[in-house]
């Protein structure tokens, strides 16, 4: 089956197939008239325009606009039941996101709603959720258990992960994150919610084989280094591959800890330190970006991003789309945000919303760039030039995703 998407105006990729550092970050492969040559949903060959009469078995017109990989989410808590609007009004009003939390509120008050959801229920609102982002140009994502803090409701959500792979036509990555926070009736006995984690959830994920990822929240108030360190090496040693919620509110060093494991990403890191970062390009641990969260907790902190781009670190970007810190269903702002508030040029945030965050999936060798032998996971944007995408901010400008050279959203 080949078919050829045409009248592309401008045609955007990154330069590498597989991460892009140093100069290469700052880079795009940018080609003007061109079409796409897509063989059984995979690229074959971009041919300059007029393109020559070529016997295919159907054609996309791509009407003059913009055409690039279709965006990566590569950390998101998708699988939730309930919202949090009237925490967030009180966050306006002065209340930190902390404050909050040890009122009840934060994690748990969604840990809470999640409990008491049915799995219909969860999966009907995941759905919702997972097609706004597929219109706004997300094609491959990372989706996150962690507000069951109970083996029942993880493996409840980690099922309703299942469900939505064979539901969508996209790529998704499940990760388990049981260690979250602590739930209440642990609160005051985290070592036996420690325990439970360790040899009841992590057995019982595994066996059903429905996470590849383990994720732990590695914060003050929540688990320290010492206790990360223990689940995150026995997760290792049951087989998974490892992420982390590191330095996002105090500087604890859980960029060192992601170095010291070998996970494949650190993610928030606002308030990482200079060993950190050193640590985690050493061994090649992708910085996953959250500038959405920043920006939604209203905090003028965001990760230094310009300086780890500096020293070489694989920086990805992501929404965190959950109900609390950055509900959002918009890679599109989150790259604005990037560059205005985290000072990343705009070739350096379509290659971290891309490739990058591929990468960090282990999904780089099918999508992420526009390369012979990917996927053709496209997105076609309405707008004159690349640059429009940041440049006029908080729109979306998709019209159409394709995923494996198959329409999957048109506007
Ligand atoms: O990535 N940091 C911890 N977890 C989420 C917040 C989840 C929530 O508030 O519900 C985050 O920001
Ligand atoms: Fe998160």
């Amino acid at each position: 089956m080949r078919i050829l998407i045409k009248n592309i105006k401008q045609l955007i990729s990154p330069v590498n197939e597989d991460y892009a550092i140093f100069s290469d970050f700052k880079r795009l492969n940018v080609y003007h008239n061109v079409s796409i040559l897509v063989n059984n949903g995979v690229i074959d060959e971009i041919v300059n325009e007029p393109a020559p009469e070529l016997d295919v078995d159907g054609v996309i017109n791509a009407k003059n606009q913009v055409v690039m990989p279709a965006f990566v989410d590569p950390h998101t808590h998708l699988v939730f039941a309930g919202t949090r609007e009237d925490e967030f009004n009180m966050r306006i009003q002065g209340k930190t996101y902390m404050e909050i939390a040890k009122k009840g509120g934060g994690i748990n008050s969604t840990v809470k709603e999640t409990r008491q959801a049915g799995e219909e229920e969860l999966f009907f609102t995941a759905k919702k959720n997972m097609q706004k982002m597929i219109e706004h140009g997300v094609a491959t994502f990372e989706i996150k258990s962690g507000y069951g803090l109970n083996t029942e409701t993880e493996l409840k959500q980690l099922r309703v992960i299942e469900r939505l792979k064979q539901s969508f036509p996209v790529d998704i990555k499940a990760t388990f994150l049981g260690a979250h926070e602590v739930p209440p009736e642990y609160r005051n006995n985290k070592e036996k919610y420690i325990d439970i984690v360790i040899n009841e959830m992590l057995p019982a994920v595994k066996e059903q084989g429905i996470a590849e990822y383990c994720d732990i929240f590695c914060e003050e108030g929540v688990f320290n280094i010492e206790e990360s360190r223990r689940i995150l090496n026995k997760a290792k040693e049951m087989g998974f591959q490892l992420r982390l919620h590191a330095d996002e509110l105090t500087p604890l060093g859980g960029a060192e800890l992601a170095a010291e494991v070998g996970a494949k990403s650190a993610d928030h890191l606002v308030y990482i330190s200079d060993s950190g970062i050193d640590a985690m390009v050493s061994k090649n641990v992708v910085f996953i970006m959250l500038p959405g969260t920043s920006f939604f907790l209203m905090s003028e902190k965001y990760a230094p991003a310009k300086k780890i781009a500096e020293k070489g670190g694989i920086i990805a970007l992501s929404t965190d789309f959950n109900p609390g810190s950055s509900y959002t269903h918009s890679m599109q702002m989150i790259i604005t945000l990037a560059c205005l508030k985290m000072g990343l040029t705009i070739e350096q945030a379509i290659n971290a919303a891309t490739i990058n965050a591929a990468y960090s999936l282990d999904l780089h060798h099918k999508t992420g760039s526009i390369h012979k032998g990917k996927q053709a996971d496209l997105i076609f944007l309405n707008i004159p030039s690349y640059k429009f995408l940041v440049y006029n901010y908080g729109v979306n400008h998709i019209t159409t995703v394709l995923k494996k050279g198959i329409v999957i959203f048109q506007k």
